[in-house]
C-alpha cells in the first residue's frame, strides 16, 4: 500500500544531490521511520484517493483548454468531505473537522515530478510535501495526518522545486476547509451560504490554451501576470445571491498577482477570518491587500439590496513597486503587459436575484485567540532577521537561495519554543536594474503565526489581527512575527509565495530540532 521502496529511493536520490560548503548540510530521514511506524495503526476518518492528471476543460468559448487537475475519490468517510467543482480545473474541495484523521493516497499521473503540500496545515515534516519527497509519474505518496488546525480556509497545491509555478498555473490547486465546534457556535452563514472563491489570473492563446512565461529572466523576476481574472476557474465570474448574509472565503491562488480587494460601491469590507481561521471579532477595512497564498473571509450582507441589483468586488489600483508596477512592459512578452500588478479591474459580480428573509446578525465574538507574548520568545532580544534582497539577478533570503537539504546555522530552531521572526523588504532599489523593488508574500510551512508589528507601512490594507501563515510585504516594509514551533520536529520550508520567486530559489529550509530527544 505505502510504496515505501519508492519513498526511500526518492529520499536517497535527494541525499546524493546534497551540497555542502560553509553551511551545515542536513542528512536525515526526516522522521520517515516514525511516520511509517504510526501508519500501521492509523485508522482514518477520511480516506481519499487523489491524483494529479491531465484534463481538458471548457473555459472560454470554442476549444477546451488543456490543464492539469487534481481529481479525487472518496475511499472512506462522509461523502460531504469531497466537493467537486463543476467545469473547473481546480481540485475538489476537501472538508474535514479538527481532530479527524485523514489519509490521502496521492498518485502522480502527470509528466513532471510533483508532490502535494497542504498550505496552512500543521502536519509532520514528512507529510508536508517538501520538494525532496517528489514522485515521478505513475508513483504514489501516502499522506496520513491528524487535522490539528482550527477551523479555517486552507489549501493544497504542488511543491516540486523549480516547477511549482507552472504546475499551479496549469491547474493544480484546491481548497482544504476545516471546521470545528467553535466555528459552528459562531453563528455564521453555512451550507450554500458559505462560498469559497479562488482568485487567479491566466493568459490564453488564440486556441484557448494557457500561456505561461516565455522564459525571460525579467519575467521570472516579476512573476507571472495574466490578463484574465478567474474565480473558481472561470472568467467573468458572477455570483447569484439572495437578500441575506453570505460567508465569502477568498483564496488568492495566483502565481504572483496581488489584489487590493474592495466593494466597488465604497461599502467597507467586513472581515471575519484570515489564513488560520476566524478572527476574535469582525473588523472593517475600506480595502484589503491579498497576496498570493493568503486567505480572507468576509461577512457579506446583501439583505438591504433590492432584487435585481448588482454589487461588484474589485481590485483597486495600487503601486506595486518598480518592477511589479509594469514599468518594464515592453519586455514582458504577453505576461502582465495588458494587466500589470497594481492595475485596477473587477473580480466578480454579485447579482441579487431573489428575496429571502435574513435571520443572522453579525456576531460580535467569533472565536478565541490566545495571544503570544514577546516576553515569552526565546530570542526576544535578537529577532531572527530575514532580508529579502536581489543578488545576481535572483531574489534571495539573506542572500541565499534554496538548496534541497541545506539549513544554515541561523535557520535552526528548537522544538516547542516561541520565536520572533522578522522579514525585511528593503525596497532600496539595489541591483543593476536600478530600482528593483517588489512585493514579497512570505510564507512559513507547518505553522500559523501571529503578527507582532509592522514598520514602513503607508496604507491600511492589512488584516493582521488573526492567525496567519502568509504575509505580504510591499517594498520598504518590515514585519515581526511570533511563531511557536510546536509538535513536529524536522525540516520545513519558508519562502516567498510569488511562485516564480519561489521557483528561482527564494525559498529556504528551516529545521526544528528536538534537542531534548537527542540528549
Ligand atoms: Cu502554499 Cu510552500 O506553499
Ligand atoms: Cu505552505
Ligand atoms: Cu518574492
Amino acid at each position: 500500500m505505502i510504496n515505501r521502496r519508492q519513498f526511500l529511493k526518492a529520499t536517497g536520490a535527494g541525499a546524493s544531490a546534497l551540497v555542502a560548503g560553509g553551511i551545515t548540510s542536513l542528512v536525515e530521514a526526516a522522521g520517515t521511520g516514525a511516520a511509517t511506524k504510526s501508519a500501521e495503526n492509523f485508522n482514518p476518518d477520511l480516506d481519499i484517493a487523489l491524483k494529479a492528471t491531465p484534463a481538458e476543460i471548457p473555459i472560454l468559448p470554442g476549444n477546451p483548454t488543456n490543464v492539469w487537475s487534481y481529481r479525487a475519490q472518496l475511499v472512506k468517510g462522509d461523502p460531504a468531505s469531497l466537493v467537486h467543482l463543476e467545469r473547473s480545473y481546480l481540485g475538489p474541495i476537501i472538508r474535514a473537522r479538527t481532530g479527524q484523521k485523514v489519509r490521502i493516497r496521492f498518485t502522480n499521473d502527470v509528466a513532471d515530478e510533483t508532490i502535494v503540500h497542504w498550505h496552512g496545515l500543521h502536519v509532520p515534516a514528512d507529510m508536508d510535501g517538501h520538494p525532496r519527497f517528489v514522485i515521478p509519474k505513475g508513483k504514489s505518496y501516502i499522506y496520513q495526518f491528524e487535522v490539528r488546525n482550527r477551523a479555517g480556509t486552507y489549501w493544497y497545491h504542488p511543491h516540486p522545486h523549480g516547477i511549482t509555478g507552472p504546475q499551479v498555473y496549469g491547474g493544480l490547486a484546491g481548497l482544504f476547509l476545516v471546521s470545528d465546534a467553535e466555528e459552528q457556535a459562531a453563528g455564521l452563514p453555512s451550507g450554500s451560504y458559505d462560498i469559497p472563491l479562488v482568485i487567479q489570473d491566466r493568459a490564453f492563446d488564440h486556441s484557448n490554451q494557457l500561456i505561461y512565461l516565455s522564459g525571460h529572466r525579467m519575467e521570472q523576476m516579476t512573476g507571472f501576470l495574466g490578463d484574465w481574472i478567474m474565480v473558481n476557474g472561470q472568467p467573468g465570474f458572477s455570483l447569484p445571491v439572495a437578500t441575506r448574509v453570505y460567508r465569502l472565503r477568498f483564496l488568492n491562488g495566483s502565481n504572483s498577482r496581488i489584489y487590493k480587494l474592495a466593494w466597488q460601491d465604497g461599502h467597507p469590507l467586513t472581515i471575519i477570518g484570515t489564513d488560520g481561521g476566524l478572527l476574535e471579532k469582525p473588523v472593517q477595512r475600506r480595502y484589503v491587500m491579498l497576496g498570493p497564498g493568503e486567505r480572507l473571509e468576509l461577512w457579506a450582507d446583501f439583505s438591504q439590496y433590492p432584487v435585481g441589483s448588482e454589487s461588484t468586488l474589485v481590485s483597486l489600483p495600487f503601486d506595486a513597486g518598480a518592477m511589479g508596477g509594469g514599468r518594464v512592459r515592453g519586455r514582458m512578452m504577453g505576461s502582465g503587459a495588458e494587466l500589470p500588478n497594481g492595475a485596477g479591474f473587477s473580480i466578480l459580480r454579485v447579482k441579487v436575484n431573489r428575496q429571502e428573509k435574513e435571520t443572522l446578525a453579525l456576531p460580535q465574538r467569533l472565536s478565541t485567540i490566545d495571544r503570544y507574548r514577546l516576553a515569552d520568545a526565546v530570542n526576544r532580544e535578537y529577532p531572527r532577521r530575514f532580508h529579502l534582497v536581489m543578488r545576481h539577478m535572483a531574489w534571495t533570503i539573506n542572500g541565499r537561495t534554496f538548496r534541497m537539504r541545506e539549513v544554515a546555522g541561523d535557520e535552526k530552531v528548537r522544538l516547542n519554543t516561541l520565536e520572533v521572526w522578522e522579514f525585511i523588504n528593503e525596497g532600496n532599489g539595489m541591483g543593476m536594474m536600478g530600482g528593483m523593488n517588489m512585493p514579497h508574500p512570505m510564507h512559513l510551512h507547518g505553522m500559523q503565526f501571529q503578527v507582532l508589528e509592522r514598520r514602513g507601512v503607508r496604507h491600511d490594507g492589512y488584516v493582521d489581527e488573526g492567525w496567519k501563515d502568509t504575509v505580504l510585504l510591499m517594498p520598504g516594509e518590515r514585519i515581526r512575527l511570533l511563531v511557536c514551533f510546536g509538535d513536529y520536529p524536522g525540516l520545513f520550508l519558508y519562502h516567498c509565495h510569488n511562485l516564480e520567486h519561489e521557483d528561482m530559489g527564494m525559498m529556504r529550509n528551516y529545521l526544528i530540532e528536538n534537542t531534548t530527544a537527542s540528549v
